[in-house]
């Protein structure tokens, strides 16, 4: 999928998407390209429909843009249940299990997601792996002076090549909305993710990663020609 087809289907799943948030519902806004999309369409039906929502951001980027757009935002004192989350992803496997994080906001993302209802994540036909690594890395947050000995122990879990996350309009890494690093883990296919996303959890110095395992309940995609079909947990 070229670049300007990409982005034309993640503007009409991220407008579909938006269509699933009722009246009075308490919403996770995720963070990325696509759900920019639908952030921009909720404000829209604020405005247009008299929608009233309230929005949980999952980064510092999501906040502003939800801002701009005038979105009612709680924070998760305020708010202790999510009816519905949407957010990007970078890989789908069949059994809707994803890699997140491209954005590094994996970590907010996954706690938001953990309370919603229902999380829907929002992708074009081209994230979608039979299965998860084949083509991305699992991004990992840590804590800055456990680089080392973390990169050491995927090492140990079967990385074949790991990079720490560069900034790219400033020198050094990329530091988190909680300040912290990104290794950038690739592990080839991953044979067992729910074991894997258990054993990267342990390493001592790590905050969170992009595995998102048995958390989504549905798929909306998006093909080439912009329609959308979703796939369901079973
Ligand atoms: C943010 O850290 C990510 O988890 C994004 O949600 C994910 O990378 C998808 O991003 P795009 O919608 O920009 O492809």
């Amino acid at each position: 999928m070229d670049v300007a087809h990409q982005t034309s289907a993640k503007e009409a799943v991220g407008i579909h998407a938006a269509q699933l948030v009722l009246d009075g519902m308490n919403v996770g806004l995720g963070t990325g390209s696509t759900t920019a999309f639908a952030i921009q369409e909720l404000g829209r039906r604020i405005r247009t429909e008299g929608l009233s929502i309230r929005g949980v951001p999952t980064s510092f980027a999501a906040e502003r843009l939800a801002r701009n757009l005038e979105i009612p935002l709680a924070t998760l004192d305020e708010v202790a249940h999510l009816d519905i989350a949407l957010d990007g992803a970078d890989e789908v496997d069949p059994h809707l299990n994803l890699i997140k994080g491209r954005g590094g906001a994996h970590t907010r993302e996954k706690i938001v997601a953990a309370l919603a209802t229902e999380f829907v994540a929002l992708v074009d036909a081209s994230k979608l792996v039979t299965q998860l690594g084949s083509v991305k890395p699992v991004p990992v947050e840590v804590l800055p002076m456990a680089v080392s000995p973390v990169m050491r122990a995927l090492e140990h879990l079967g990385s074949t090549e790991m990079q720490i996350r560069m900034g790219q309009k400033k020198d050094g890494p990329v530091v988190t909305d909680q300040g912290f690093w990104i290794v950038d883990a690739h592990f080839g296919g991953i044979e067992n993710p729910n074991e894997l996303n258990k054993a990267i959890h342990a390493i001592p110095g790590v905050l969170d990663h992009g595995l998102f395992i048995d958390m989504t309940q549905r798929v909306l995609i998006a093909e080439v020609d912009g329609t959308i079909r979703t796939m369901e947990k079973g």
